[in-house]
């Protein structure tokens, strides 16, 4: 097929405004799916996906459009589409980018009854960066709270996207699907490129296969990939044979060549999924491409945690099952870490929170682990007396204080999109969290907010305290902008006199008073009672900042739940292993797994 005919699109919205529903409702208008292989949201392939109703994989599907006949006469030509699906979440922004990197246009799907959110926006200026077309598409126009022409008007109003060139559309009832693949055939561009050119190809995603090693998704931008081609990739270096290459329909089909256009898979005999990125370039060894695509950026985790079996005899068991995931994961790292309180486990790195769930969630389901989590920390940089300068996310290598010059802390710009009723409540949250105002746009009845905010101030809470001051209504996006100064303190935390290391944390020093009380108060809470009172103390450098206890049974209650007899008592404490309560022994003291993330807790 002439490349005049391809069209490479992708299409992005805020969380729930209808991408898989209307995604789906493409394919099957172009008949890539029968009803009977039909599943919910097609697009969507991790069980865990599903479940949570988001996208982490982006799968790209090829489908064809024939042009019904037209009132000018023309008609029937066949179109070949590549739609490439987008991770939909704030975690993954580098890999919507290179997604994007691989299109020439976007749907940008506005919810009719929600209107523009904080993830339109920064989804919008992905695209915009990209110099990609966008064809703004109001979706849900069926619902009866709709306000089409309202929601076009605020993408005008907010990101100047002209109201007219808005299609309104239905992915739940099918209103304006015909209208949406006419405009990507009449507004989007074929792709360019030169198919004679030196190769030069974007790796947008990629998984691994047992059998195949790493299988790449690709976007060929120049030349032409072939089987058995001797191929280098740019960033790393590295250098492969071609084995297979094909498209996705969306399962893997294999075909002979990828021209420049095309987007399609390819395996390379590639073992370590760290050797080709996403974002690197892939080229023709011996003619490699003057130029690679700009932008590229190893994965780099930024939110760490320390994980721990609560059965030290799993240990091995969870070091194959990490590996098993990193297999696939390029942006996640772990490397092997002791605690005094919690035995052996990992310190792991992840692109965000819901990334650090996600891995989490895995271990625990598709591996049968019991998992202790420690705090999730950023990274700190910190400069000492003597010169050196060091980063760290653990709070076990915190210097003390008199080998410290001065710390930094990581920021991220930070936009909110809220009705103008919640403004004041949400930026004295904002306050409070140390963020500070770049500017603030009123769009009709809502209102933009722009912050600079530290990155560790939004990882406790942050979100859900903004739901829910503002009824549910705010939305949230953020891109990680670099270190600023920040004075840090490492809170200790003590249970019966002793540190406990594993719940340690690095809080600004404006903090550390106030979250060393929440975590002595909420582990007070969470420690079941003992036979003794069992204080819990916060200090700094030594020093008690914060106290609470854990206050002892009363003889009574004692006397009622362990009567002596001992095969009730072994009888309890089987039926709280079974419980979901995870516990982790620390001197004579049981520590529940909330313990360990007392300072997330919400108050
Ligand atoms: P993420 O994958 O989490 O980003 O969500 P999404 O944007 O893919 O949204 P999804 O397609 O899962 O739809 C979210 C919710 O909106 C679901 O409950 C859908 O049934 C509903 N929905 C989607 N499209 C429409 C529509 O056109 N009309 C109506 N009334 N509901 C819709």
């Amino acid at each position: 097929t002439a490349r005049v005919n391809v069209r490479n699109f992708s299409i992005i919205a805020h969380v729930d405004h209808g991408k898989s529903t209307l995604a789906d409702r493409i394919m099957e208008r172009l008949g890539a799916m029968g009803e009977r292989d039909k599943r919910d949201q097609t697009l969507d392939t991790l069980e865990l996906e599903r479940e949570r109703g988001i996208t982490i994989k982006s799968t790209p599907v090829r489908l064809t459009y024939v042009r019904p006949p037209q009132e000018d006469g023309t008609g029937g030509e066949s179109y070949t589409f590549n739609l490439i699906d987008t991770p939909g979440h704030v975690d993954f922004n580098y890999e919507v980018s290179r997604s994007l990197a691989a299109c020439e246009g976007v749907l940008l799907l506005v919810d009719a009854s929600q209107g523009v959110e904080a993830q339109t926006i920064v989804n919008a200026y992905l695209a915009i960066d990209s110099n990609l077309e966008i064809i703004p598409v109001i979706n849900k126009i069926d619902l009866p709270a709709a306000d089409p022409e309202g929601a076009a008007q605020e993408l005008e109003d907010v990101i100047g996207i002209p109201a007219e060139s808005a299609v309104f559309a239905s992915g739940k009832s099918g209103i304006g699907i015909t209208e949406i693949l006419e405009a990507i055939v009449d507004r989007i561009p074929p792709p360019p490129g030169d198919p004679e050119a030196p190769l030069k190809a974007l790796i947008f995603d990629s998984f691994y296969d047992a059998y195949q090693g790493v299988i790449l998704f690709v976007r060929v931008l120049e030349g032409t990939l072939t089987p058995k081609q001797p191929i280098m990739l740019f960033n790393s270096g590295k250098t492969f044979d071609v084995d297979k290459l094909g498209t996705f329909t969306p399962g893997l089909i294999v075909s002979d060549s990828l021209p420049a256009g095309a987007v399609g898979w390819v395996a390379a005999g590639i073992k370590d999924i760290h050797d080709a990125q996403v974002g690197d370039t892939l080229t023709q060894k011996d003619r490699p491409t003057p130029e690679p695509f700009p932008g590229f950026k190893p994965a780099q985790p930024v939110v760490f945690s320390g994980l721990y079996p609560t059965d030290t005899e799993d240990y091995r068991k969870m070091r194959d099952a990490l590996e098993k995931l990193k297999l696939n994961d390029a942006a996640f790292t772990f490397e092997p870490e002791t605690s005094e309180a919690l035995g052996f486990g990992f310190r792991c790195g992840f692109l965000g929170l819901l990334h650090a769930e996600i891995i989490q969630e895995r271990l625990e389901r598709e591996y049968d682990l019991d998992l202790i989590a420690t705090a999730p920390a950023v990274v700190y940089r910190i400069s000492l007396t003597n010169g050196t300068i060091f980063e760290t996310q653990n709070p076990a290598e915190f210097p003390t204080r008199d080998r410290i010059s001065a710390t930094e802390e990581p920021y991220i710009k930070l936009s909110i999109m809220l009705p103008e009723e919640h403004v004041g409540p949400v930026m004295q949250l904002l306050q409070e969290r140390r963020g500070s105002m770049i500017t603030m746009n009123y769009v009709g009845k809502r209102v933009e907010l722009l912050y600079e905010v530290p990155f560790a101030e939004i990882l406790y809470d942050f979100h859900d305290r903004l739901k829910s001051i503002s009824r549910g209504y705010a939305s949230m996006d953020y891109e990680q902008i670099g270190y600023r100064d920040g004075d840090l303190r490492k809170v200790d935390i003590m249970v019966n006199n002793e540190i406990v290391d594993a719940l340690a944390v690095i809080v600004h020093e404006d903090k550390a008073y106030g979250i060393g009380r929440k975590i002595v108060d909420k582990m007070a809470e969470v420690i079941p009672r003992q036979m003794f009172p069992v204080p819990v103390q916060a200090t700094i450098g030594g020093k008690i900042i914060a106290r609470a206890t854990v206050k002892a049974y009363r003889k009574d209650v004692l006397a009622k739940c362990y009567g002596g007899d001992i095969s009730r008592k072994k009888k309890l404490l089987n039926k709280q292993k079974k419980g979901r309560a995870r516990m982790k022994q620390i001197g004579t003291v049981e520590v529940p797994q909330e313990a360990f993330l007392a300072v997330l807790s919400t108050d």
